[in-house]
């Protein structure tokens, strides 16, 4: 017996709707508006906040600070849109650009990956630049928001006709306002704004972060404040609903 797949439709002259599909839209949207799924979600959200789940995880040899599943979307969407440049804010042990990196090498996409970060430790840049795949990669040293980076990204940018801008770096609302403005521009259309850190909003325990964003004021209330301003950009929520476990619910958005 077969426990995770339904029975295959008998052939048919039009095929029903796969009810495998792994994105099927109505499925992903009941389980995630599920109040069991959702209480349960955000309890291990918050218990894995506690003990830094994030930190868990490498990418071809670099410590990568994302969720598995983050992970998982970003290769759907930039196998989906095909990217030149990836431009990621908050660069900490680089995982992250790697991973990029590798996708860019994997499905064969002449691509560029930028990273911003405002204080990249010797140990980090150096293995970054020894890694086989350092050279798609650039690393500019400053804040996201100073404007002389924002310049220098701005010139890259401007050689690509598909641009994915990703924001990691200070969970502040402030500075992921700013970053929202500056960077959101820069993003081609149909292509991808993530915005990361909006789950601390959804974390109801106290998780005492000692950090300059709480439950109110941070990347989820800057991105609720800045889709106000009405940007040309949807949020893809079909995705936030497959992911359930994501440090950025609601902050993946495609530029219409
Ligand atoms: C959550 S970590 C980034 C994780 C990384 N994106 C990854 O996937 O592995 C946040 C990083 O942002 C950096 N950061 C903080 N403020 C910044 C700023 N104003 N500009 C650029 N980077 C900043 C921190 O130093 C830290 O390395």
């Amino acid at each position: 017996m077969n426990y995770f797949f339904d029975a295959e439709p008998a052939s048919m002259a039009q095929p029903p709707a796969d009810p495998n599909d792994p994105r099927d839209p109505a499925r992903a949207a009941a389980m995630a508006h599920d109040p069991e799924v959702i209480t349960a979600a955000r309890t291990l959200l918050a218990k894995t906040f506690e003990y830094r789940y994030y930190l868990n995880f490498r990418w071809l040899g670099r410590p990568i600070v994302q969720y598995p599943q983050d992970i998982i979307a970003l290769q759907e969407i930039v196998w989906d849109t095909r990217p030149t440049l990836i431009v990621e804010t908050g660069v900490a042990h680089g995982g992250s650009l790697i991973f990029y990196a590798s996708l860019f090498e994997l499905m064969k996409i002449p691509g560029e990956v930028v990273g911003v970060e405002i204080e990249l430790r010797p140990h980090n840049e150096a293995a970054i630049f020894e890694h086989p795949l350092h050279e798609r990669i650039r690393v500019l040293k400053g804040s996201s928001t100073d404007p002389s980076i924002l310049a220098e990204v701005k010139t890259i940018a401007a050689r690509h006709a598909r641009v994915m801008v990703v924001l990691d770096s200070l969970h502040t609302h402030e500075h992921v306002l700013t970053e929202l403005e500056a960077y959101a521009p820069l993003v081609t259309p149909g292509n991808y704004l993530v915005c990361f850190g909006t789950s601390v909003a959804d974390v109801t325990t106290d998780l005492d972060l000692k950090r300059a964003w709480d439950q109110q004021r941070n990347p989820k209330s800057a991105l609720d404040a800045w889709l106000g301003t009405k940007p040309p950009f949807e949020v893809d929520q079909g995705l936030s609903d497959r992911l359930i476990l994501s440090d950025g619910p609601g902050g993946y958005l495609r530029r219409t």
